[in-house]
């Protein structure tokens, strides 16, 4: 059981009031509020512990070293990858994609195809389509059906002989849907497909075990899970990232360099150019040490008695419908009111203190599934009660009334 009360009083910027009311922070999907814990280690490494990384001999670099690595560490053990050499530490989700997307992408072959689905974030659709328009691969499209899932039978139908790639998002950001990802390896793996899982949405509501899911690459964002803005990682199999061609030269990732040729660094190295966020890895540890101690399992049940007692009360409201009624989801629901834009919604919702996202949600795609420019969007977090979700349930009632 979670201590609700004192989990709120960890985030500082939960105790403010927004428009002459306390705060009812509904757009944890778009970025996670910061326990105290994170903001004070990044604090802490700014006041006391900077210096650049890795070539230092001095104590201070040592020491930022030491945090820094022990920071990939921690985060390896927050998924449990088999070596710190899976874990690359990159700015978030989007660049994870876009680094596979380049580097995996250089050794593809036209006509070589790739297998997304139509509840795609941006970030998981544009970099390949990009490589598709460079490469002449091919992109296919595994389609959902009305709830919001995805048609997991279709698949067989699209892998084929010349399927490299099989990247699906773990958990919808839009719908709130939990594929069911197991499944997709299972099956893209019999077919010889490599799977990229993207995590943005999965690891800030759930244990994520990426040995247990058996993917190739596995994505996440430190925003979305507690962490700060600019830092996020990309796991990989240590055998794939071996036969992966650098996406980025510079500083740190190289062994030796010449003008005639350069030799590069070991993994995790070789895909880090550049001097890292340093502060943003620290924080990002900070942040799953902090998940990790409140429990995973925990912060799951909780988002999903509230998500429960939401969708409940949500559809009590004539002419409120919801997108996205999965069997399996996580703590996102997005609605729509008939006759009220999803913008004058949101933009009166936040005149009672209740924040939430009015979108497209970066997920065009399953907007036109449903014929809707945008929906409102509640997503939570743990900090989230009972509560929130009354005076949720309040805010849209008067806003409906105010616009229709
Ligand atoms: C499912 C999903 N994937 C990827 C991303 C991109 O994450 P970021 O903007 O942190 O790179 C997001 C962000 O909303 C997301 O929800």
């Amino acid at each position: 059981m979670i201590d609700i009360q004192a989990i709120r009083q960890q985030f500082p910027i939960l105790q403010q009031n927004e428009n002459g009311h306390p705060l009812v922070y509904l757009d944890s999907a778009a970025t996670a509020q910061k326990p105290v814990c994170v903001i004070d280690a990044i604090t802490r490494y700014y006041r006391e512990q900077n210096a650049n990384v890795h070539r230092g001999v001095y104590g201070l670099s040592e020491r930022a070293t030491e945090l820094y690595e022990g920071a990939r560490e921690t985060l390896r053990a927050f998924i449990n990858a088999a070596s710190t050499r899976e874990i690359v530490f990159v700015r978030g989700a989007t660049e994870a994609i876009n680094l596979v997307a380049h580097s995996l992408g250089r050794l593809l072959q036209p006509g070589d195809e790739i297998i997304i689905s139509e509840m795609e974030h941006h970030s998981n659709i544009v970099p390949w389509q990009m490589l598709r328009d460079e490469k002449g691969i091919v992109l296919k499209v595994l389609p959902m059906n009305d709830q919001g899932e995805l048609m997991l039978e279709a698949l067989d139908g699209l892998l084929t002989e010349r399927t490299r790639l099989v990247s699906v998002v773990h958990m919808s950001n839009a719908l709130g849907t939990i594929n069911p990802v197991a499944e997709i390896v299972t099956k893209a793996h019999a077919a010889g497909a490599k799977v990229l899982l993207d995590g943005a949405q999965a690891v800030p509501h759930m244990p994520v075990d990426v040995q247990a899911l058996g993917c190739d690459f596995y994505v996440l964002s430190g925003h979305k899970m507690y962490g700060p803005t600019g830092i996020g990682v990309l796991y990989a199999k240590e055998a794939l990232l071996e036969q992966m061609p650098p996406w980025q030269g510079g500083g740190d990732m190289i062994y030796s360099v010449t003008f005639e040729q350069t030799e590069y660094n070991v993994l995790p190295y070789k895909f880090e150019a550049g001097t890292p966020h340093i502060a943003g890895a620290i924080g990002l540890a900070e942040a799953a040490r902090w998940m990790m101690a409140v429990g995973r399992e925990a912060i799951f049940d909780h988002e999903s008695t509230l998500l429960a007692y939401a969708t409940e009360r949500l559809r009590t409201i004539e002419g409120l419908r919801i997108i996205g009624t999965a069997s399996k989801k996580g703590g996102v629901i997005s609605f729509i009111v008939e006759g009220a834009h999803p913008h004058d919604m949101a933009t009166l919702m936040d005149q009672d203190g209740v924040a939430v996202r009015a979108s497209h949600h970066c997920a065009m795609p399953v907007m036109q599934h449903f014929n809707l420019p945008a929906t409102v969007r509640a997503s939570l977090g743990v900090y989230n009660t009972q509560r929130d979700i009354d005076r949720l349930i309040a805010s849209v009632q008067e806003a409906k009334e105010m616009l229709l």
